[in-house]
């Protein structure tokens, strides 16, 4: 677990910037008919246009500068030209910058159009809560398992859906993933302590219908194994004294909506 300088992380808040910027600018070509591709080409041209490279290009062969998950895709969705967003779908999106050095890593699942399924409505809502949920356990003296364990509580205990433990959130700095990982599930008082400055992305995933995830035959797509719809959100935050700080936000995302996590279509 690496604790950040002052310097690291006054770096690392400028990634969390341009990554939740890089976000909401997505979020304004959100709709119907739009392709894999062409989000994935406003990505990279927003973040070199900012004078930073996309963190997962070249990660561990990762082809794009986004991950574009759709409905039953939980995340690692690759952009392609055949993936078109339709009305009706949830559409998670999942971008990372390295600036200066430093990586932000951010995810947010639109749900599009006015006619929408309620399980995914209920799936978004929920997956959303949890992220604040965990977020609320990220103080200095409690343990990863507290974070997890508020994530599962909820999502498993009082919304009856299903939390992914294949893939688990993680330390974030000069690397994409460092450690703790932070899983989304867990025990209250388990695992290691939080230390004041610790910098982790958070991110839960959920499921409707069943915890368990294949992977695509591209190697990289996670898909839930009984094809329900699945949504993925993802902050990072600096663990404090008292009560955490999140250094992504999703204000200038919302501000454009006429609710939270909702997308409706233009026309
Ligand atoms: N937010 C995801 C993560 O932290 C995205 C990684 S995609 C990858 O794991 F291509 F970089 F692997
Ligand atoms: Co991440």
């Amino acid at each position: 677990m690496i604790i950040k300088s002052q310097e690291e992380e006054q770096g690392i808040k400028e990634a969390a910037k341009l990554v939740s910027k890089t976000l909401a600018y997505l979020a304004q070509l959100i709709q119907p008919g739009v392709t894999g591709d062409k989000l994935d080409k406003a990505a990279f041209e927003f973040i070199t246009d900012h004078g930073a490279i996309p963190a997962f290009k070249g990660y561990r062969g990762y082809p794009a500068s986004i991950c574009l998950s759709l409905d039953h895709e939980v995340v690692h969705g690759i952009p392609t030209r055949d993936k078109v967003i339709k009305e009706n779908m949830l559409v998670s999106v999942d971008v990372g910058v390295v600036l200066n050095g430093f990586v932000g890593d951010c995810a947010y699942t639109f749900v599009v159009g006015d006619d929408i399924d309620p399980i995914k409505l209920a799936v978004a809502e929920t997956t959303y809560e949890a992220l604040k949920r965990g977020i609320s356990q990220a103080i200095a003296g409690n343990r990863i398992g507290d974070i997890g364990f508020a994530i599962e509580d909820y999502v498993e205990g009082e919304r009856g859906f299903y939390v992914v433990r294949d893939l688990v959130g993680h330390g974030v700095g000069k690397a994409l993933h460092e450690d703790p990982q932070v899983p989304n599930y867990g025990k209250r008082g388990q695992g290691k302590r939080l230390k004041e400055g610790l910098v982790i992305a958070i991110e839960p995933m959920v499921n409707a219908g069943t915890r368990s995830v294949n992977v695509l035959p591209d190697r990289w797509t996670i898909i839930t194994a009984d094809k329900s719809p699945s949504a993925h959100y993802e902050h990072m935050v600096i663990v404090r004294k008292g009560k955490p700080e999140v250094i992504t936000t999703f204000d200038e995302i919302e501000k454009n909506f006429p609710a939270p996590f909702r997308k409706v279509s233009q026309n």
